[in-house]
C-alpha cells in the first residue's frame, strides 16, 4: 500500500528530531544543554492550573461547542480587541487545539493548486509544509538580518502577483526573534489592501517583546481586519504548550470554514482546558510579565556571550525567545556546526537551514533555559569554536 502522493510533500519540524538525538546522547551519560525546543521553561501559572483542575472536578469533561465555549470566545475577543486596538466579537473567534491548527485549517480552507503564498524564509517550517502539501506554490521572501529580520519591501512588492492568495506574516518571529517595525507593517498593508489576498498574521509571540511598544498587528490598519486571520494562543504567553489550545480571529465566513474542518477533525477543543483559558485571559498577568522580564535578562546575557565567540554574530532579537546567530564567519556550514555543537559540545540547537534556505549560515538557539545553563552553553560553544579555529590550518 502506498501513502497518498501529498505525503511526499509534507514536511516536519526538526526541533523534535534534534530533541530525540539529544536525549539519545543523554541516555549514554552525556550532558546536553537543551536550546532546541521552542517552549517556555516556566510552569503554567498556578491560578490557570487551578482553574483547569477545578474544571475537571466540576465535570467539564465532555464535548463542547465546535467553535469553542462562548465565554472563552468572549474573553478572547475582548483580549484581542484590547491588545490590537480593533473591535472584534466572539463570532470572529475560533478556538482550536493550539496555534498550529489555525495554519492548517486556514490553508486547507483557502488554498488550491496554483495559488501562491508569500511567506517568510527563514520561517516556521509548518507554513511551507502546508503550502506544498496542498499543492499551492510557496513564494519565499528572505528576511534581512540588517533590517532586524524584516522583509525587503521592494522584493515583497515584486513577488505579489495575480496568483497571490495569501501572505503569511509572523511577528515576533520564529526563528529569528525579529519584530516587523510598525512602518513596515503599514507599508505591507498598503500593498495588499486592495488585493484579493488573505493575510495570515501569526502573532503567537505577541506578548513576548522587549521594546516599549507592542509589536504592530496588521489587523489594526484600515481595511485590513476583513482580510486578516490573527493566529494567537496560550502556548507561549502562558507557558501552556501541552494544554493544546489556541485561536484564530477572522471574518465570519472563514470562521464557518474552520468550524467545518474542526467538526471533521477534532469535534471541539478539550472542555476543561478552555475553562483554564478563561482564567488565563481574565486573571492576573504578573506571571507573564515576570517571564518576559526573565527572557530579556537571558537574551541580553546570552547574545552578549555569543557575540564574543570567534565567528559568531548575533543580532539582538526584539521578541520571542530565540537568538539567531550568523555563523558564516566560522567557515563551517550551519548544519555541520549544529551537529558538532551537539556531538562535541553537548549543546542542542537548530540549523537555521531547517527553517528554509535563507536560514543557511545561522543557528537558532532557544533561550528558554536557565541563565546558568545558557552561560554554560556559551562556554561549551566557545570551546568547540576555538578548537575548530585552532585546527583550521591543518585543514587548509
Ligand atoms: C511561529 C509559530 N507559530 C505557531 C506555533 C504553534 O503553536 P502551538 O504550540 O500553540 O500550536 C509556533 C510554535 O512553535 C510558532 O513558533
Amino acid at each position: 500500500m502506498r501513502l497518498a502522493e501529498r505525503m511526499e510533500r509534507i514536511g516536519i519540524e526538526s526541533a523534535f528530531d534534534v530533541l530525540v538525538r539529544a536525549r539519545a546522547l543523554e541516555a549514554k551519560g552525556r550532558s546536553v544543554v537543551h536550546l532546541e525546543i521552542g517552549e517556555p521553561d516556566f510552569p503554567t501559572p498556578a491560578h490557570i492550573v487551578d482553574a483547569g483542575k477545578k474544571a475537571l472536578d466540576d465535570g467539564w469533561t465532555h464535548y463542547g461547542p465546535t467553535q469553542g465555549y462562548p465565554e472563552l470566545r468572549e474573553a478572547v475577543a475582548d483580549y484581542v480587541s484590547r491588545t490590537r486596538r480593533i473591535r472584534v466579537g466572539p463570532q470572529h473567534v475560533a478556538i482550536v487545539p493550539g496555534g498550529k491548527p489555525i495554519i492548517f485549517f486556514s490553508m486547507i480552507a483557502l488554498l488550491e493548486p496554483g495559488d501562491e503564498v508569500i511567506y517568510p524564509n527563514p520561517g516556521f517550517p509548518i507554513y511551507e509544509s502546508m503550502i506544498r502539501t496542498l499543492g499551492a506554490t510557496p513564494v519565499a521572501i528572505p528576511l534581512i538580518e540588517s533590517r532586524g529580520f524584516s522583509f525587503d519591501l521592494n522584493l515583497l512588492r515584486d513577488r505579489l502577483g495575480p496568483r497571490t492568495k495569501m501572505l503569511v506574516l509572523n511577528s515576533p518571529q520564529n526563528p529569528t526573534g525579529g519584530v516587523i517595525p510598525a512602518d513596515d507593517i503599514a507599508a505591507i498593508a498598503a500593498m495588499v489592501r486592495n488585493r484579493d489576498v488573505v493575510v495570515l498574521a501569526d502573532e503567537i509571540y505577541s506578548r513576548i517583546y522587549y521594546d516599549a511598544e507592542a509589536p504592530a498587528s496588521i489587523a489594526s490598519l484600515p481595511g485590513m481586519l476583513e482580510k486578516t486571520i490573527i493566529l494567537d494562543g496560550f502556548s507561549k504567553t502562558y507557558a501552556m504548550t501541552g494544554w493544546r489550545m489556541g485561536y484564530g480571529v477572522m471574518p465570519e465566513w472563514l470562521v464557518d470554514a474552520v468550524n467545518k474542518l474542526m467538526v471533521n477533525s477534532n469535534s471541539c477543543t478539550a472542555s476543561f482546558t478552555q475553562r483554564a483559558g478563561i482564567a488565563a485571559l481574565t486573571g492576573p498577568q504578573d506571571d507573564v510579565d515576570r517571564m518576559v522580564a526573565e527572557f530579556r535578562r537571558r537574551r541580553d546575557a546570552f547574545c552578549k556571550g555569543l557575540n564574543e565567540i570567534p565567528g559568531f554574530r548575533c543580532a539582538i532579537p526584539g521578541g520571542a525567545f530565540y537568538a539567531f546567530a550568523n555563523v558564516t564567519e566560522t567557515g563551517m556550514n550551519s548544519k555541520e556546526l549544529a551537529d558538532l555543537l551537539l556531538q562535541e559540545g553537548g549543546v542542542a540547537c537548530l540549523n537555521g537551514g531547517s527553517f528554509g534556505k535563507y536560514g543557511e549560515g545561522y543557528l537558532r538557539f532557544s533561550y528558554a533555559n536557565s541563565l546558568e545553563n545558557l552561560m554554560d552553553a556559551v562556554e561549551r560553544i566557545r570551546k568547540v569554536a576555538v578548537r575548530w579555529e585552532a585546527t583550521a590550518g591543518s585543514r587548509s
